[in-house]
């Protein structure tokens, strides 16, 4: 008898791992839960029926056979409509998919079992950041083409203007070379930037002193700093020393120490301040200028971002895009922060010597 139990599971066992693997070859989630439901109760009451028949010699066969029928009957109808609601969830994910192609602001409807709210949260999200990346590249190219066309304008009204015969060559000379050298500015920050988001830029890592980086981009920055009457002082550790490539630092720093200036007025003042540690130097540039806007401190990273919306003002809103690609080539990192007292603070830290 207990043989015969033995080889009745035994039996059950097999035939349920044979028909799991072949219901998990069909081809829809409908028909494999159908066939599931179909599994969970033909299986078991087969078992019975086998056990009945041989253990108790039972005459009821026709009995538990329709018993079967019936609730694999109402099992296969509740399977069938779980399967229609889960796989109407998906399908309309799919649609969602199709559509988001043509119209990035395609969302789906969160609702359903868990795994379908958290399909589709994960979908609307995924949209949500396509749509910002479309966004952010139209902005760009919309930018770049404004600040790649003013030098161009400009020198063509120059050329014009002495075609004309209103003015002569020599007087507009030196407009011209500044439009030039606008335009060639630009077109270096591009190449530059566009080596950093490649992952074509490499760096010639040296160990490296920061006060004569320091130095040397404050030397260059005090005519400026003079000429708006503001103050440009350093605090440096003078063994703070990083591994990096000194020609891009400098570079950094001065692409903030020119901010920096740019939004201080007169009688106000600017601070280098470099402070090691035992991982990382770090080195801040502090104003006591407008500080930043919410909108600054989120966005002004970004490649061809600017505050002033009229990009009206000097620049072209590559300088801080560029310095984060170099910090972060270098294995650091760089944020901006108001500063309690008013003003601006950027700060960077770049791998200890
Ligand atoms: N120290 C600062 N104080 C206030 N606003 C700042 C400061 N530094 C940067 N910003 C804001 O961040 C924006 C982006 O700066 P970023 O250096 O990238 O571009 P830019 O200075 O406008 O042009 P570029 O540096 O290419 O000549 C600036 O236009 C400005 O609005
Ligand atoms: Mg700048």
């Amino acid at each position: 008898m207990i043989l015969f139990a033995l080889l009745v599971a035994t039996a059950t066992l097999i035939a349920g791992v044979a028909a799991a693997f072949a219901i998990r070859r069909l081809p829809t989630v409908r028909l494999q839960l159908t066939g599931l439901a179909l599994l969970a109760v033909l299986l078991p009451l087969s078992a019975v029926v086998a056990a009945g028949i041989v253990m108790f010699q039972s005459g009821h066969d026709l009995t538990i056979l329709v018993v079967a029928a019936g609730s694999a009957c109402a099992a296969v109808a509740a399977a069938l409509l779980v399967a229609r609601r889960i796989a109407a969830g998906l399908s309309g994910l799919v649609e969602a998919s199709g559509d988001l192609a043509g119209d990035l602001a395609t969302r789906v409807e969160e609702r359903g079992p868990r795994e379908h709210r958290a399909l589709a949260r994960a979908f609307n999200e995924m949209a949500a950041s396509l749509e910002r990346l479309f966004e952010a590249r139209r902005e760009l190219v919309a930018w770049a083409s404004h600040d790649l066309r003013t030098p161009l304008a400009n020198m063509q009204a120059i050329l014009e203007a002495v075609d004309d015969g209103l003015a002569s060559f020599e007087e507009y000379l030196p407009a011209l070379h500044d439009q030039v050298r606008t335009l060639s500015a630009l077109i270096d920050d591009l190449f530059e930037l566009a080596r950093i988001d490649s992952g074509a830029l490499t760096l010639q890592l040296r160990e490296a002193e920061l006060s004569a980086i320091v130095d040397s981009c404050l030397r260059g920055l005090q005519a400026e700093a003079h000429a708006r009457h503001v103050a440009l002082e350093a605090s440096v550790d003078p063994s703070a020393a990083a591994r990096c490539e000194p020609e891009k630092i400098e570079r950094v720093l001065f692409n903030l120490l020119t901010n920096a200036l740019r939004h201080t007025p007169g009688d106000g003042s600017v601070a280098v301040r470099v402070e090691p540690g035992d991982e990382v130097v770090r080195v801040t540039v502090e104003d006591t200028g407008d500080g930043l806007s919410p909108e600054s401190l989120r966005r002004m990273f970004e490649d061809f971002w600017r505050g002033d919306p009229a990009r009206s003002s000097p620049g072209t809103g590559l300088g801080l895009a560029i310095a984060r690609g170099l910090v972060e080539a270098h294995g650091g990192r760089i944020w901006a922060e108001n500063r309690p007292g008013g003003g601006a603070r950027v700060s960077f830290t770049l791998p200890a010597a």
